[in-house]
């Protein structure tokens, strides 16, 4: 860890982390209103060259606060981030006339007030003190100079073991300080692995106790469980919820970043550091989780639909040796009975680690392998690094070097990094020209060897540069427009992944005409705005039990920052995993957005047979539970595509009210309507479970009813096979229960739907369905279904305002009930359209050996999936 910098090391952090300045203030004679728009100037009593011009703009359900030097100082704006369609709301501020003044704007529950001297912003709900921005005069803002005879030290250069950061435009730092009045908790800022609610980083009655949260994308070799170290991606996106309020901060800024976190009973109070940038507040407003939620993807934009098959199980390791070693795998896959869709190669299958080629003698009939793969409707996944080899010989390094498509070093140099292939150059994804050429690399004809079923992964986007300083590029390196890399560091690898995917739609456009193929794209690297292009996954951990443990608040934070297309490594990617935890970590697995099983070039092969028959057919159970619950997952996807709701989730998001869910982080939501309680521990005989609100809960497997005690909590005894989970009383999920070799092979199969009660004896749920793999949905080829059950009626509408002109003949060929009171003997259904009859049966919720019978099924009522019916059941006797 010595690699990495503290805040001390950081001169900027040292300079302005609790660093305090009261004589920020706005000019009274200054401020205009302009609209939602109020502008007006910053200035500073004891520091004459600060000229600040501060905007604050209002959209309803969030604002914006943009405070920048004079535009001609050509301080980094963040390209590409922000939705252009942002529509500013119609508000009335009110200005005080005094020179003490304020301005004071109303927004539906929330009160603004801007104070002049000193310049502070405060935002009540409902009444209450919400938002403080500066109210401990931590806003320090470092006006661009020109260098003088005795600057401080660390203004114009800095140095970190033996890196020297040459710094010519001296100190640009920005920080603020934003106080939560009355919460309790923060989430967010992804990427750490630690808790969930984020602990204090300081002691306010005393001095700073632990680091700040850092956010500088690295690639941070065997990171710790639990540290507050800055990993891959970076998003600074700040939740805080307490009863009867949550609200959202989010700093549109790309430099490092030092957040620092400080708890009393009374409220939590946060100070923010970066080095360069502007400051780009979005407050959001809530005031409820699923409105924060809406309002982040306003700003950001919402997730991409991902591709069905990217919902399935994904098989990977570094590296599968060769043509014969995936067929091997693949044919295994079929053998063992496990469902799969894609199966990937890493670096090895290069020559000589130059993307877009092919190991001659490893893989000499790429095309034909990936063929041979998508007979079954599987698809192949190749790494593509941003990395490119200094080879005069490799096509993509010539046409790159001619085109002066390379990040310079600070004298202007094609900058000259050490990473996989040796000595390599790095693309600078800031010029859209370098994009756009990289994107053409994606046809079929120029990627020799890849075919319309070949999908990409970038990784080492942070970027990572192994001789580098802290293993990535030298901040005074210059990107397009004379861009410092410290400017943009944390956007670096989106830039890259953005530029892959915008290659993957062209080739599916060609390919497949205008409706096109959705890109699927794995990235390491991360900022604000990945979400819109595609998956990350949490990189390299370690196969420990630490480590499945921490994936879930790694995965909740990162899906609240509005990216929910996410997962860790499958058995951990450092090290050999044994049977037991490589069991549990598939069963936690089952519920990850994103599923891949990965592992290290050194550590033992680890596919699902590898570890005996029981547990074969443990993780087989796993994979197959997941493959049953795709219709229900890919309907929370649509959810994220629409609103940008998070997929699996901290408890509190669906409970707000109930604060003994505010720090949970080893239970989950899946959607509205699913509870996981993985087990994480070795030989655990039973697991502690909480279960939230009045109830009903029910067990997924039996469909029992569950009865925790008053507060909620339960101690459930588990065997190997067990993986406590359950279903909330009062939906519907949609399921496909037939066992098939890949989603591919289920696309023709019926659905099931698994009414859950709740105490009215009423539930609802929806299910989203489209063609799985185009763009065809977003001209209307979609069916969205709501389901109700209602005085003993289960009936199929369209969503309001959804098309439904996507035609399936595809029906529902069970229903399965649970939680109907009365336990008469016998009942019937009949359809209420047709008068048609069926029998109702008790039986288990799983289709599997031993499962208690707690539910009622509906066997082959072979309903239209798309299409109004409703049905009703009734007791015969
Ligand atoms: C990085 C990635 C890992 C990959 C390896 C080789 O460590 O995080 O997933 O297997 O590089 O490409």
């Amino acid at each position: 860890m010595e690699d990495f910098k503290k805040c001390s090391d950081a001169a900027f952090c040292n300079r302005l982390m609790g660093s305090v300045d009261e004589g920020y203030m706005i000019d009274p004679a200054s401020v205009k209103i302009a609209g939602s728009k109020l502008l007006c100037r910053v200035k500073n009593a004891e520091i004459p060259e600060v000229d600040l011009e501060l905007t604050l703009t209002s959209y309803g359900s969030f604002i914006r606060l943009h405070v920048n030097e004079d535009a001609s100082k050509g301080r980094f704006q963040v390209p590409g981030v922000l939705q252009k369609e942002l529509t500013e709301s119609e508000s009335a501020w009110e200005t005080s006339k005094a020179a003490a003044g304020y301005a004071l704007l109303k927004l539906g529950s929330a009160d603004i007030r801007l104070k002049y001297k000193p310049l502070e912003l405060t935002v009540d709900i409902a009444g209450k003190p919400a938002i403080v921005f500066n109210g401990r005069h931590m806003f320090n803002f470092e006006h661009l100079r020109q260098k003088k005879e005795g600057d401080p030290e660390g203004w114009w250069e800095e140095t970190f073991k033996s890196h020297v950061d040459s710094k010519p435009r001296g100190p640009e730092a920005i920080s603020f300080d934003l106080t939560f009045p009355g919460f309790n908790h923060v989430y967010g800022i992804p990427e750490h692995a630690t808790s969930l609610s984020l602990k204090s980083t300081v002691d306010l009655a005393e001095n700073m106790t632990s680091e700040p949260y850092r956010l500088y994308n690295l690639d941070v070799f065997e990171y710790m469980a639990d540290s507050p170290f800055g990993l891959y991606g970076s998003i600074p996106f700040m939740w805080a919820h307490r009863l009867g309020a949550t609200v959202g901060a989010f700093w549109l800024n790309a430099a490092e970043m030092f957040i620092d976190v400080g708890k009393t009973d009374k409220e939590t109070a946060t100070n923010w550091v970066a080095e360069s940038g502007v400051l780009d507040l979005f407050l959001l407003l809530g005031p409820s989780p699923h409105q924060v939620s809406e309002q982040y993807a306003l700003v950001t934009g919402p997730s991409a639909l991902p591709q069905y098959f990217a919902l399935g199980y994904h098989q990977c390791r570094w590296n599968y040796r060769d043509e014969a070693d995936v067929r091997e795998v693949d044919a295994n896959f079929d053998k063992f009975d496990i469902p799969y869709d894609v199966i990937w190669l890493d670096i090895e299958h290069t020559d000589g680690k130059r993307y877009f080629t092919w190991d001659q003698h490893l893989f000499p009939n790429p095309a034909k392998l990936q063929e041979d793969v998508a007979e079954h409707g599987r698809k192949m996944v190749t790494i593509i690094d941003p990395h490119i080899k200094r080879d005069p010989s490799y096509y993509i390094y010539q046409e790159a070097e001619k085109g002066k498509y390379f990040v310079a070093d600070k004298d202007g140099k094609d900058f000259d990094g050490w990473c996989w292939p040796g000595s390599s150059s790095y693309l600078d994804m800031l010029n859209p020209a370098v994009r756009e050429w990289w994107a053409g690399q994606f046809s079929l004809a120029k990627y020799k060897g890849s075919t319309p079923s070949l999908y990409v992964w970038n990784d080492m986007n942070e970027p990572s540069v192994f001789n580098g300083p802290e293993i990535t590029m030298p901040k005074d390196n210059l990107h397009f427009g004379n861009v410092e890399h410290r400017a943009l560091h944390n956007q670096n690898g989106q830039l890259f992944h953005l530029a892959t995917a915008m290659g993957l739609e062209e080739r599916g456009r060609a390919v497949y005409g205008s409706d096109g193929d959705r890109p699927f794209v794995l990235s390491r690297a991360f900022f604000a705005g990945s979400q819109t292009v595609g998956p990350i996954w949490t990189g390299d951990n370690t196969a420990d039990w630490d480590h499945l443990r921490v994936s879930l608040s790694m995965i909740m934070s990162v899906g609240l920052a509005g990216l929910p297309f996410n997962g860790a490594d499958v058995g951990g990617f450092f090290g050999n995993v044994d049977a037991e935890l490589q069991t549990r970590w598939n069963q936690l697995a089952t519920f990850y957005p994103f599923f891949r099983g990965h592992a290290h070039l050194d550590a033992k092969r680890r596919e699902p047979w590898l570890f005996g028959d029981e547990a074969t057919r443990r993780i087989r159970d796993a994979i197959r539970q997941r493959y049953i619950l795709l219709p229900y997952i890919y309907t929370q996807f649509r959810h994220a595509n629409t609103s940008g709701l998070p997929v699996m989730r901290p408890l509190w998001f669906d409970f707000p009210e109930e604060p003994a869910t505010f720090a949970v982080d080893d239970e989950f939501m899946l959607g509205p309507a699913l509870l996981a309680a993985p087990v994480l521990e070795a030989g655990a005989q039973s697991r502690a479970v909480y279960l939230p609100g009045a109830g009903p809960w029910y067990d997924a497997q039996t469909g029992a009813l569950v009865k925790p005690d008053k507060a909620g909590a339960l101690s459930v005894p588990v065997t190997m096979d067990d993986v406590p989970s359950y279903l909330r009383g009062g939906h519907i999920i949609p399921l496909r229960e037939r066992a098939r070799r890949s989603t591919a092979a289920a696309k023709n199969d019926p659905y099931t739907l698994l009414v859950t009660l709740d105490n009215k004896g009423q539930a609802s749920g929806d299910l989203y369905l489209d063609d799985g793999s185009s763009f065809a949905y977003k001209r209307g080829m979609y069916a969205h279904r709501v389901f109700e059950y209602k005085d003993s009626a289960l009936s199929s509408k369209a969503l309001p305002g959804s098309p439904s002109r996507y035609g399936t003949d595809l029906v529902i060929e069970r229903i399965i009930i649970v939680g109907l009171k009365h336990k008469a003997a016998s009942y019937a259904a009949k359809n209420k359209e047709t008068g048609q009859r069926y029998t109702v049966e008790k039986g288990p919720v799983a289709q599997k050996a031993g499962v208690a019978q707690e539910a009622l099924i509906v066997r082959k009522p072979d309903l239209p999936v798309a299409g109004d019916w409703s049905l009703q059941i009734s007791v015969t006797k």
